[in-house]
């Protein structure tokens, strides 16, 4: 057991140091991009880039961008391309993004993956985008949907019924009261669920189209997702 532990150290750390690139998670609400992130986060160190957590932020913090955001959040629509947009960029010019960063929840519509096909196009050197596409059927979306709390303070996610805390109600890392978002409603999630379809489903088909890509069945554990979601982006990055 001991003469392995410095095998795993040097292989966490190996993963660290390897440029993974950008890593687009796409897929419907509750598919379970935020869960798949931070595991990846935890493998490569490179950071997570949600949209709509950037959102929620501005929100809290009355920004105009959140006065904005907030009711179309509300209501399950989505935030004018511009935008997220410049958000976003805002977001890719710090430099913990040099080696690669996972956008969870970008782009949402063709508008948005063309101006980031665009901007990536004009990066001198930059590494080419994987996509992964995480499918889970509608039933199951809106358990885990009502399900999921969140700790406010970390950001860690949990669900009542498939990722309990060890303390009902209270974050495992940080001993903080788990909240419900204010969009996981079955009414909302309803409305997000169509908003996903017309605007967000031919993004998956937009990257589908252009190669490296991959569809992973979501609908299993968190840590069989991570191991696919892995091992795919490397034997995308390697052909
Ligand atoms: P956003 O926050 O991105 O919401 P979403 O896309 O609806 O996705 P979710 O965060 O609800 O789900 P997830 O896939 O991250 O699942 P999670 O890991 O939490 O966007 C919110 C709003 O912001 C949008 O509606 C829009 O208004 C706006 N917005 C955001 N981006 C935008 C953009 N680019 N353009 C315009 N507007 C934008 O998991 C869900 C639950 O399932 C959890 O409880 C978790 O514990 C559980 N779970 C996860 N994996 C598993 C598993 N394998 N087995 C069992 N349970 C699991
Ligand atoms: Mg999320």
């Amino acid at each position: 057991m001991s003469s392995s532990l410095p095998e795993i150290a040097s292989g966490r750390e190996a993963e660290q140091a390897i440029a993974p690139g950008p890593i687009l998670l796409l897929g419907a609400p509750g598919v379970g991009k935020g869960t798949q992130a931070k595991e990846l986060v935890k493998m490569w160190g490179i950071p997570q880039i949600s949209t709509g957590d950037l959102l929620r932020f501005h929100k809290d913090h009355g920004t105009e961008l959140g006065r904005i955001a907030k009711g179309l959040m509300e209501r399950g629509e989505l935030v004018p391309d511009d935008l997220v947009n410049d958000m976003v960029a805002d977001r890719l010019a710090r430099p913990d993004t040099l080696r690669g960063y996972i956008l969870d929840g970008f782009p949402r519509t063709l508008n948005q993956a063309n101006w980031l096909d665009e901007r990536l196009a004009n990066e001198t050197g930059s590494i080419p985008v994987v996509a992964v596409s995480i499918q889970v059927d509608y039933n199951q979306l809106l358990r885990r949907i009502t399900g999921r709390r969140n700790c406010p303070v970390c950001g860690t996610i949990y669900n009542i019924y498939a990722k309990p805390p060890g303390v009902e109600g209270t974050c495992d890392v940080e001993g903080a009261a788990l909240v419900q978002r204010a969009d996981d409603t079955e009414a909302v999630f309803a409305q997000r669920m169509k908003s996903y379809a017309a605007l967000t489903a031919p993004v998956v088909d937009h990257y589908h189209t252009q190669g490296r890509f991959v569809e992973v069945d979501g609908d299993r554990p968190i840590e069989a997702v991570s191991d696919e979601i892995v091992a795919a982006v490397k034997r995308l990055r390697a052909s």
